[in-house]
């Protein structure tokens, strides 16, 4: 049996939590800054930095009390190492090492990305792979062939805009507030998903997704005709990206032969994609996996849950390593 406190400070999430053997939760806590940043319209690293610093601490004493175990019922400590923004990081990184240090324990370094895709198995233990999961956040967008767990290929991603960037960049042009996506996705109830035919890129063409285009169009559209119904407008920007996410993640299952799909990321919440995205699994006999909204955005168990994977197969992290904002995925295959 294997117990490990997961740390997350890569962007505006302060989270901890303990899982056990990569699979069990035992308690994941994690503490919001979006109300911090919401009057910035967007997450400003340095105020992000500053609000870790104060609420980790907390944060993960919650999590061991929740988990009913203290710092002899904990056999690793893994934190996200990157990507992300680097002051944000490095609370987590240092808080991590402190604790593995004084506890004489591993430290188990962990790719925030890698964790993504752990996530999906974490919620739904009879989810098969191999799988595609579709990775779609406000600093990302990827499709992802999961071989088995820990073991992942990066077949497309974004040459721009991420998808939930756009939904962001979108909504702040139409005054509808930060963040963005829940906000569209909202309006967008209201709204003819087929009064505009705004663009879908690349959609017939390869795995990579550029997102730019349709943000652009809607711009341009809202400004050449001022007296277009916000609500359609909404619900057709949303059903030109869903509809390229959708098409490219199911051409993926059927080329690779994938069992079923995932999907992962902030933008997993948004209610088009996940009724699209379970109506194609239904068509292609796949098995759909929609993680809960807790599961799909940033959080602690997915870290400590993959740190299980990568210490079983790796081993501990040296305590010298660093933060990196940068830092890419290794493919395991
Ligand atoms: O994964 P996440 O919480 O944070 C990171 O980007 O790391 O994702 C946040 C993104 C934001 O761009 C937000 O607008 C988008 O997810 N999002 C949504 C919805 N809820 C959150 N996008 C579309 N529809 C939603 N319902
Ligand atoms: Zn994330």
């Amino acid at each position: 049996m294997t117990t490990i406190l997961g740390i997350e400070t890569s962007c505006d999430e302060t989270a901890a939590a303990v899982v056990r053997d990569g699979r069990v939760v035992l308690s994941s806590v994690v503490s919001s800054q979006i109300d911090i940043h919401a009057r910035f319209g967007g997450v400003v690293p340095e105020i992000a930095s500053r609000a870790h610093v104060e609420l980790l601490t907390p944060v993960i004493a919650e999590a061991l009390v929740e988990a009913g175990v203290d710092e002899t019922g904990i056999d690793a400590v893994a934190c996200t190492v990157g990507p992300g923004l680097i002051g944000s990081l490095l609370v987590g990184v240092s808080a991590a090492k402190a604790l593995a240090l004084v506890w004489d324990v591993p430290f188990v370094g962990v790719n925030h990305l890698e964790a993504h895709f752990v996530a999906a198995f974490l919620e739904e233990p009879e989810l098969e792979p191999p799988i595609v999961v579709l990775l779609v956040s406000g600093g990302h967008t990827m499709l992802v062939e999961v071989s088995e767990i820990g073991k992942y290929r990066v077949i497309g991603s974004t040459i721009d805009d991420a998808a939930g960037e756009a939904f962001d960049k979108v909504a702040r042009f139409l005054g509808l507030g930060y963040p963005g996506g829940p906000a569209i996705d909202r309006e967008a109830m209201a709204g003819d998903p087929n009064a505009i035919r705004f663009p879908r890129a690349m959609m017939d063409s390869g795995y990579d997704f550029s997102f730019s285009g349709v943000k652009t169009s809607v711009i341009n559209h809202v400004r050449k005709n001022p007296e277009v119904v916000t609500a359609d407008v909404c619900a057709s920007f949303q059903e030109a990206v869903v509809d390229v996410l959708v098409t490219k993640a199911r051409r993926a299952a059927k080329e690779l032969g994938a069992k079923g799909m995932a999907l992962a990321g902030g933008v997993a919440a948004n209610s088009v994609l996940r009724e699209r995205l379970l109506d194609a699994c239904t068509d292609d006999g796949l098995h759909g996996f929609l993680p809960s909204r807790a599961m799909c955005t940033d959080n602690a168990a997915m870290i400590a849950a993959t740190g299980y994977y990568r210490l079983r197969d790796d081993g501990p992290t040296p305590l010298d390593v660093g933060a990196d904002p940068n830092l890419r995925l290794a493919i395991f295959t």
